[in-house]
């Protein structure tokens, strides 16, 4: 495939035998014991993952990852309290970074009770991941779950995998409010970097992370190969993301959704700013991300239901993709209102 992105391409409907979506079973394995229900991941991003968040993500099957754009001691007391309301049992996770503080974050975190511990960078492929990942694996690779990245090409997704990581985040600069391909010129179409890292022959999951518009996309990169989808914009705004409501004339309630490396979050969560690589934006308020993970669930199933699959597996092996033109693409969007 030359290097498409979502908007490139359609899955081309094929014979289906399944009578209602309920035949559909939409859940992924992330590691041996660990199953989502719902295969969607919230980012680490603190306009997205709080403890209500996780809540919420977690009751509905899915999983979200408390960010790192914080103190250890509140990082690792929102982590307490989200393991105090859910269990013990339940798969919580979060962020932290490759250097720093990173294994007091660690320690902490796992302290409060984390499972899944994601180490979060723009560009995974990197010497101080490879550190970071080694270390953290040698220390806590029996009892935690490892994400890393992010990576956008199959040499990046590989060395991540041969370093320790359990799953791996693939995407650079495709993220709604990234702008790391206009300030650094670098980056990969996310659909393509995840056909690319897909041809792995390590047992790592992938979640396909940034740029995910609707639930078209999320079908679209699971068909190219990925496990999990992580989301940013579509679960941002809603009453369990973080943040005030605000009303923003000629617009309505609004809140704040912003890339952890705009101007605006670099001044909150280390006093300076410097080469931002994302920005910062009032989106309209949504209300509870329930209804969102609702619709969102039942897409998915129709999705592999339209390529007659009963379960991700059958969805890899059956689905089948198509270019479209600009023409293509302007009857795939709803045109009733530019007549
Ligand atoms: P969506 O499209 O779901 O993307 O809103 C969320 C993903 O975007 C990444 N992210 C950033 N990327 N600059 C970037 O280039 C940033 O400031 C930034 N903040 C978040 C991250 O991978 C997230 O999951």
């Amino acid at each position: 495939m030359k290097m498409l992105s979502y908007d490139d391409v359609l899955l081309v409907p094929g014979y289906s035998d399944i009578e209602s979506r309920g035949e559909v079973d939409i859940s992924n394995v992330l590691d041996e014991d660990i199953i989502l229900n719902l295969p969607v991941i919230a980012s680490p991003m603190d306009t997205v993952s709080e403890k209500e968040m996780v809540v919420a993500m977690h009751k509905a099957g899915g999983l979200a990852i408390i960010h790192r754009y914080n103190s250890v001691r509140e990082q690792a007391s929102i982590a307490y309290s989200a393991v105090k309301e859910l269990g013990y049992d339940a798969v919580l996770a979060a962020a932290v970074g490759v250097n720093g503080d990173c294994s007091e974050r660690v320690d902490a975190l796992i302290d409060s009770g984390i499972t899944v511990i994601c180490l979060d960078v723009a560009h995974g492929h990197h010497s101080l991941m490879e550190k970071a990942l080694k270390s953290l694996c040698d220390k806590y690779g029996d009892l935690v779950h490892v994400m890393a990245g992010n990576v956008a090409t199959l040499e990046g997704f590989d060395s991540l995998a041969s370093w320790g990581a359990d799953s791996i985040r693939v995407g650079i600069g495709g993220g709604s409010i990234c702008s790391t391909r206009i300030q650094t010129g670098h980056g990969v179409p996310t659909l393509a970097s995840i056909v690319d890292c897909a041809k792995t022959k390590y047992d790592v999951s992938i979640i396909a992370d940034g740029g995910i518009k609707n639930s078209g996309d999320i079908i679209k990169a699971f068909a190219a190969g990925a496990d999990f989808v992580m989301i940013g914009s579509l679960l941002a705004g809603t009453t369990e993301a973080p943040g005030k409501i605000v009303d923003v004339p000629g617009v309505g309630k609004c809140k704040k959704y912003r890339g952890m490396a705009s101007r605006d979050a670099q001044l909150d969560w280390r006093g300076v700013s410097s080469a931002p690589e994302g920005i910062s934006t009032m989106i309209p308020y949504k209300g509870d991300v329930e209804n969102i993970l609702n619709d969102m669930r039942g897409n998915i199933a129709s999705g592999f239901s339209y390529s007659g699959a009963r379960n991700i597996h059958e969805f890899w092996t059956k689905s089948k993709f198509i270019e479209q033109t600009s023409a293509g693409y302007a009857e795939s969007s709803t045109h009733i209102l530019n007549r």
